[in-house]
């Protein structure tokens, strides 16, 4: 066994899912955006109020530069800007398997309309927003993944059934 790295947009399960695959896995889970809130001793929002969305975006990087030293196999919960970086991609497939939760815009919106954490997600529109978003990023998601799990639509259960069956 490897790591298990899962990608997606917001809201498409990927700590949910991913702690529940822990258990099943027997391995420990870790979640990107809750290491670096720990380490900057702020919320991801304040860190995005305070410094930048591009100042994130390297604590980001460097979260994943360090799991490249560690010495035990996670299932890993990865922000969904995370994959956008070329760098980062190129780090996950070296760390594991990556599967990319590919959820659709309206499941996204359901789910998050009243969030108050996701700073991409303010202002008007959030349903457009999502929608060109996701547009954008699936192709970077899709190269990143070794496998795609469709989540719309799925109980945790299937989902991690499926999930499983990807990486036997
Ligand atoms: C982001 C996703 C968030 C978080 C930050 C930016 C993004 O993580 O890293 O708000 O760019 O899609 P989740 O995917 O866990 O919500």
């Amino acid at each position: 066994m490897r790591n298990v790295i899962l990608i997606g947009y917001m809201g498409c399960g990927k700590s949910s899912v991913g702690v529940k695959l822990s258990y099943r896995l027997k391995q420990p889970f870790m979640d990107t955006d809750k290491l670096i809130e720990k380490n900057a001793g702020k919320t991801i929002a304040d860190i995005f109020d305070d410094e930048g969305e591009a100042f994130f975006r390297d604590l980001e990087t460097q979260v994943i530069r360090d799991l490249m030293d560690e010495k035990h196999w996670y299932v890993i919960s990865t922000g969904g800007g995370l994959p956008m970086r070329e760098e980062n991609r190129v780090m996950l497939k070296k760390l594991g398997k990556v599967i990319y939760l590919r959820v659709k815009p309206e499941t996204v919106y359901e789910r998050l309309k009243d969030d108050e954490t996701r700073p991409l997600l303010r202002g008007d529109d959030p349903l457009g927003k999502i929608t060109q978003m996701i547009a954008k990023r699936g192709p970077l998601y899709e190269e990143a993944a070794d496998e795609i799990v469709d989540v719309d639509g799925l109980s945790f259960e299937q989902i991690i059934a499926n999930i499983e069956r990807c990486i036997r």
